[in-house]
């Protein structure tokens, strides 16, 4: 682990604290518009460290930004893994929104994290959502405001967040939606996709769809004879979510399984997937 890697963490965490003020100064457009070119201040001017609008609404804790290095202390899958940061609600929400009935399907976010996603799917009518994560600390932080969200809503799906590495990971059976916002890179998510082919393959799994928000390893599935494109396109963050992520807007590309296919209903279902670098793929 080189001294950057180790001073990284605690110097984000050290933003983190800084009242909200003084981040949304330093946070103004056209500073934020050169700082995040710089490598080291990308992840300060992500805005993943200030607390987002949906823990303010909910009273829960799905904000930050945590370094691969301080999720994994193997290097070489360290090396793999995507740092910790939250999804934006209503993106999740629009991708979710395209599927039509998912009554009674089991929604399961592939790297967690605090459990932003899970939280957005138990408001739809899904049997329960599942989360899997490496970190320990990541799970717990899913868990607590899981329980924050029963209370609070004590009709909707169960959420339960697991400490798992996806490579260890039994993939649910019956109808089913794995969601991932770029959790790792190729190599295990070819692992992922041969799990799911092999569940499809002998029944366990009966439809299957795979929502991959910022899609940077979308030809691993656009490459599977299981499955077939269902939606792409780009969504824009919603305009109370803007600055509290690293972009302005996300690919979103949906994958179906051909076992139980739905029909084909989005004609610019098949668009390009471009990668930019490890963080960041964007749909032409
Ligand atoms: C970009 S975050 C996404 C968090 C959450 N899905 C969301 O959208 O808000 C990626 C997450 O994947 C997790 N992750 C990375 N590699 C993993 C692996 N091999 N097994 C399980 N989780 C992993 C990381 O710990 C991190 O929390």
């Amino acid at each position: 682990m080189t001294l950057r890697s180790t001073l990284k963490q605690p110097f984000l965490n050290g933003v983190a604290k800084l009242p909200d003020f003084m981040q949304r100064a330093m946070l103004t457009p056209q500073l934020r518009r050169i700082c995040i070119r710089v490598p080291l201040l990308r992840a300060v001017y992500s805005g993943c460290l200030r607390r987002h609008p949906f823990d303010l609404q909910f009273g829960i804790d799905t904000s930050g930004l945590v370094d691969a290095f301080a999720l994994q202390r193997d290097q070489r899958l360290a090396d793999q893994l995507s740092p910790y940061m939250g999804s934006q609600p209503t993106i999740i929400r629009r991708a979710l929104d395209t599927l039509g009935d998912i009554s009674g399907y089991t929604f399961v976010d592939i790297g967690c994290g605090k459990g932003r996603p899970l939280i957005v799917a138990s408001e739809y009518p899904f049997a329960v959502a599942l989360g899997y994560d490496i970190s320990i600390d990541l799970v717990k932080t899913a868990n607590e405001n899981a329980t924050a969200i029963a209370r609070r809503f004590p009709a909707r799906a169960p959420i339960c967040a697991v400490v798992e590495n996806v490579a260890d990971m039994a993939v649910p059976c019956g109808n089913v939606v794995v969601f991932m916002f770029n959790p790792f890179g190729p190599e295990l998510m070819t692992t992922l996709l041969h799990k799911l082919e092999e569940a499809l393959a002998n029944g366990a799994i009966q439809h299957l769809f795979v929502v991959y928000d910022n899609p940077v390893c979308g030809d691993v599935f656009d490459g599977s004879e299981h499955l077939k494109r269902w939606f792409a396109t780009m969504f824009d963050y919603d305009q109370h979510e803007l600055g509290f992520g690293p972009e302005e807007r996300e690919g979103v590309v949906i994958w179906q399984s051909v076992s139980g296919a739905r029909p084909d209903v989005f004609a610019d279902r098949n668009r390009r997937i471009t990668t930019k670098d490890k963080l960041s793929a964007a749909v032409e």
